[in-house]
């Protein structure tokens, strides 16, 4: 029989094609995102799910679709997965690490370089016209930061971290860098979560969340920061505690901060944190360029196809609770 499945959105190239030609493929096809509801109805007799970051996977999802056997999530990260629920049923999870470990790196240090250099600040001044020609050129106009020699923090070092670190020391950066696993990698000096919050002057935060890691950083760590530090996300947005981050920012305790999430998405429009001149904000786009969530797409199906199958899945979050 051949197996239904459903994708909880349209996706750029032509991975679909593929999976349509080997499965009873249903794509949600609206501008918005499927509800909770929508998602319950359009699984309830499916085998297979494809879904994204937006949507909510927990037991009550799986509770109405009993022949569901594989799930597909078009992301690396998978906090957006009850996957104890999904243990019980055996049910294995796919994910997309290593294809957008580069774009999401090289997001992290335009991150980086655009609080450094005060970029929105300065876009913003030409824009609005304040660039007049009594202020051509000064000599102190929108000073930044320079990268050589300053010392970059990375918490969280998986691929991800990995590559920024290869790109921050092309910048002749030095890099600190915290693990909770205590693995060593190229470029990057191991030291304490201590020693990396009290002395980066950049703190990148690449880990995955978890109850351990949400608000890692909270107000006593933004409080240990050297105030001239600046704090760059885009890893998830709740391992940040933002009222402690605005209130942070408002004293002056750190020097700015450059985030690509949120710990609500997407963040209101009249959210404190916006009104904020040394706060540099994309919404939620590491990963988003062509090749990149074209490979996403290829390897979201390739986990989906080979679940369906039977077989092991080329990045599956849960292995030992499947045998
Ligand atoms: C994006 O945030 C992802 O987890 O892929
Ligand atoms: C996290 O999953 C990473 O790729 O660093």
């Amino acid at each position: 029989m051949v197996a239904r499945v459903f994708v909880s959105r349209d996706l750029p190239g032509k991975a679909l094609q593929r999976l349509a030609a080997s499965a009873d493929t249903q794509i949600w096809d609206q501008p918005r995102p499927p509800s909770a509801d929508d998602l319950i109805a359009a699984i309830a007799d499916c085998d297979g799910l494809l879904c994204m970051l937006t949507d909510r996977i927990d037991a009550g999802l799986l509770n109405a679709a009993p022949e569901l056997r594989v799930i597909s999530s078009y992301s690396v990260g998978v906090d957006h997965v009850d996957v104890e629920a999904l243990n019980k049923r055996r049910i294995p999870l796919g994910h997309t690490p290593h294809v957008l470990t580069d774009a999401t790196a090289d997001l992290t240090m335009a991150l980086l370089l655009a609080a450094s250099r005060r970029l929105n600040e300065a876009e913003q001044f030409v824009r609005e016209g304040v660039w007049t020609p009594q202020q051509r050129w000064e000599p102190s106009m929108f000073l930044g930061r320079d990268m050589r020699g300053a010392n970059l923090g990375l918490l969280g070092l998986g691929p991800i971290g990995q590559a920024v670190a290869r790109r921050a020391a092309g910048f002749g950066m030095r890099i600190l860098g915290w693990t909770p696993s205590g693995r060593s990698v190229p470029y990057v000096d191991l030291a304490s979560f201590d020693e990396v919050i009290e002395q980066a002057d950049f703190l990148s935060l690449h880990l995955a969340l978890a109850e351990s890691t949400r608000h890692i950083i909270n107000a006593e760590v933004l409080q240990r920061m050297p105030r001239k530090a600046m704090l760059i996300n885009t890893a998830r947005g709740p391992l940040i505690d933002e009222s402690a981050l605005i209130v942070a920012l408002k004293n002056k305790d750190i020097a700015g901060a450059a985030l690509d999430v949120f710990e609500q998405e997407p963040i209101a429009g009249d959210h404190p944190l916006l009104a904020l001149p040394q706060v540099c904000v994309t919404p939620h786009i590491g990963s988003a360029t062509w090749n990149t969530r074209c490979a996403m797409a290829d390897l979201a199906v390739d986990n989906l196809l080979a679940g369906l199958r039977g077989e092991t899945m080329p990045h599956c979050v849960n292995p030992e609770f499947i045998a």
